[in-house]
């Protein structure tokens, strides 16, 4: 069985949330923003890394504690980012907060993506919606990386042009060598001269091939569904695929039991699995 890449600033006070601030804050779109963030203890921030699908949880000061992807490039120095839909309490908080604003970070937490043992393969990523967010950052690491990886593919969807994240990061995409990009749109419109079609449909039209590959999906659980079906069709096996898991989360350290999945806790064995891990656990997809 593959074992998830663990790694990261350990922590001695794993439930104290680290002071941080705000620096930036990006509209990525009407209802998802990324907030650029730094420990404002300059050495916890020098000492901070992660891999590619580790989490953190931000807090807001009389809102509470949410689990957010970290977003950003685990080479990035000097701050981090998440994207964050603006969803209910926590993350209406959250929205409300600008550069200058304090907050606090619990973070690196769980499993990231095993990028060493996927090292000479090509590698195929399928994101929709908010589920570009630890995408991007392990994009951000392959594209970092680009010697140890084959070909790269990213198929990308949101319902329409306005809900697509990172506009500036997907100009840079189109035009990478040896990255085959595609956004897509679920119809068409106007102003939109881009791909259209929904994200499975438009995978299985780019028919990145299954020989020495890994998929990783990540999105709204009915595309993740369609897009393991289409992975399927065209011949990739269960322990080429990999996810990421929501799970509710209250300690995020494996010790409330509030996100447990079976015998494992998304907040310390996930929230990466492959599909082959998830198979043996219940009925999750
Ligand atoms: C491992 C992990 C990674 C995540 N990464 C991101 C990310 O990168 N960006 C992002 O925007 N969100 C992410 N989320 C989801 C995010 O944590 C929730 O949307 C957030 O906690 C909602 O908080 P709230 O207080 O604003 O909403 P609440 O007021 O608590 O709830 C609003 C609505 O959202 C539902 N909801 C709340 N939490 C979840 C959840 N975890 N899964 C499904 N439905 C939920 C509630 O049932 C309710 O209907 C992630 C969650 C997990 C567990
Ligand atoms: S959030 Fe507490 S055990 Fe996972």
């Amino acid at each position: 069985m593959t074992t998830i890449a663990q790694a990261g600033r350990k922590s001695t006070e794993p439930l104290r949330p680290e002071p941080a601030t705000v620096l930036e804050v990006i509209q990525e779109t009407p209802n998802i923003r990324t907030l650029r963030l730094a420990f404002d203890d300059p050495s916890v921030m020098e000492a901070f890394s992660f891999l590619p699908g580790q989490i953190g949880q931000l807090s807001v000061l009389g809102a509470g504690e949410s689990t957010f992807a970290i977003s950003s490039a685990p080479s990035g120095s000097g701050s981090f980012e998440f994207s964050i839909m603006k969803a209910g309490v926590v993350t209406g908080a959250i929205h409300e907060l600008a550069a200058g604003d304090r907050t606090a970070v619990r973070a690196p937490m769980g499993c990231g993506f095993p990028t060493d043992e996927w090292k000479g393969k090509n590698i195929v990523l399928v994101a929709g919606g908010i589920g570009m967010a630890p995408l991007r950052s392990l994009l951000f690491h392959l594209l970092d990386n680009r010697g140890d990886y084959g070909e790269l593919t990213l198929v990308y969807g949101a319902r329409t042009p306005a809900d697509l994240c990172y506009e500036a990061g997907r100009a840079d995409w189109q035009q990478r060598s040896g990255l085959d990009f595609t956004a897509t749109i679920d119809a068409a419109c106007e102003g939109w001269d881009g791909c259209v079609g929904l994200v499975p449909n438009v995978l299985e039209e780019r028919g990145p091939s299954p020989e020495n590959s890994v998929a990783v999906t990540c999105g709204p659980p009915i595309m993740i569904r369609f897009t393991l079906q289409s992975l399927s069709k065209m011949g990739f096996r269960e322990e080429q695929i990999y996810t990421t898991l929501e799970r509710r989360m209250k300690c995020g350290i494996g010790i409330c039991g509030r996100c447990n999945l079976g015998p494992k806790y998304v907040c310390t064995d996930g929230p990466v699995f492959s599909l082959q891990e998830l198979r043996e656990l219940p009925e999750e997809l």
